[in-house]
């Protein structure tokens, strides 16, 4: 079935990269609606491939013929992009190229996961874009084919119980060090405005039934510093946290720059898809009571 011949049939969605951080719960919440099939490269899944080789996507996707591709796939690791910027290009810019392409032959619609790591201002609208590593710098560049197919651009952060071996969210680290009472650093001067992977599991159901093409901001309405973030998590989920450190970013030594300020605009998001987000405290409190 492609896109145009008939919405009221279920949609085909391909997750490429599913089997990550995100992918679980993003599948989980999106079958409740749609067909969903799961993509993994070293992973077990419905389907795997290496997606740095055209042919290999093509292939691949001529099998399973979605009619919505959300990409997932990254190379996250910001310290891991400073050091190898060809890996960082071919994950974060050649991949999406190469999903768009078949799109573009197969009248797909393609949706990218993009970051807030691209700004470094306190409430950045779509326009303000400040890039201060290699990860920033591919993610951006990433997004540029998807565009031109008239696909849609999330740029988001996201928190919630990991469901992956080996992937720990943010909001997993900081419940894992208070619970073993760790003095772990909480950095006071980095702002972010993150959504819970279960809300934007939800919202990416409202773009797939409503699309519109272009770039938008996706996060919570009020953000905090990592610091609040954690202690507001600690204070929620009755556990102390007076032995955890408040630190400047300046303090520490880390190999890749990282921007200071990553809390976004999302008017835009909300406007465009009628909806109002929710504030970061209520989603945090949103992933102690849900069960994802
Ligand atoms: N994590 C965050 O906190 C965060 C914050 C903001 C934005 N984002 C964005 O959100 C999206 C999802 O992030 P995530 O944390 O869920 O990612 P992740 O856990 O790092 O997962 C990456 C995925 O990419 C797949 N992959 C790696 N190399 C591949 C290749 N050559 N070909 C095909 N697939 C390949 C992996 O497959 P296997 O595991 O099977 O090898 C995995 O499924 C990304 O676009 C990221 O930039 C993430």
């Amino acid at each position: 079935m492609r896109l145009e011949e008939n919405n009221l049939m279920t949609k085909n969605i391909l997750i490429c990269g599913g089997t990550g951080l995100l992918g679980p719960i993003a599948g989980n919440v999106l079958s409740g609606q749609f067909s969903v099939r799961i993509h993994g490269k070293s992973k077990k899944a419905d389907c795997q491939g290496n997606l740095i080789s055209y042919a290999e996507t093509e292939a691949l996707l001529n099998k399973e013929m979605p009619d919505v591709i959300l990409n997932l796939v990254a190379l996250t690791n910001v310290d891991t992009c400073e050091e190898d910027l060809q890996l960082a290009y071919n994950l974060n810019v050649e991949i999406p190229k190469n999903l768009a392409l078949w799109c573009k032959k197969n009248k797909s619609l393609l949706i990218q996961i993009s970051t807030d790591h691209i700004y470094n201002s306190a409430y950045a609208s779509e326009e303000d874009v400040n890039l201060v590593n290699n990860y920033a710098l591919t993610k951006l560049a990433g997004e540029a084919s998807v565009l031109m197919v008239d696909g849609m651009v999330l740029r988001t952060n996201f928190f919630g119980r990991s469901q992956t071996e080996g992937r720990v969210s943010f909001s997993d680290w900081v419940l894992k060090s208070l619970k073993a009472r760790e003095p772990v650093n909480l950095f006071k001067d980095v702002f972010f405005n993150p959504l819970s992977m279960k809300t934007l599991s939800e919202l990416l159901a409202v773009v797939i039934n409503s699309p519109h093409p272009g770039v938008y901001n996706l996060g919570s309405r009020e953000g905090l510093s990592k610091e609040d973030f954690a202690r507001t998590l600690g204070d929620m989920a009755g556990l102390q946290h007076h032995f955890a450190k408040s630190v400047s970013f300046a303090d520490l030594d880390l190999k890749a720059a990282r921007p200071l300020d990553m809390r976004m605009n999302v008017e835009k998001f909300e406007l465009t898809f009628e909806v109002t987000l929710p504030t970061l405290k209520s989603e945090i409190e949103g992933i102690l009571t849900s069960e994802i």
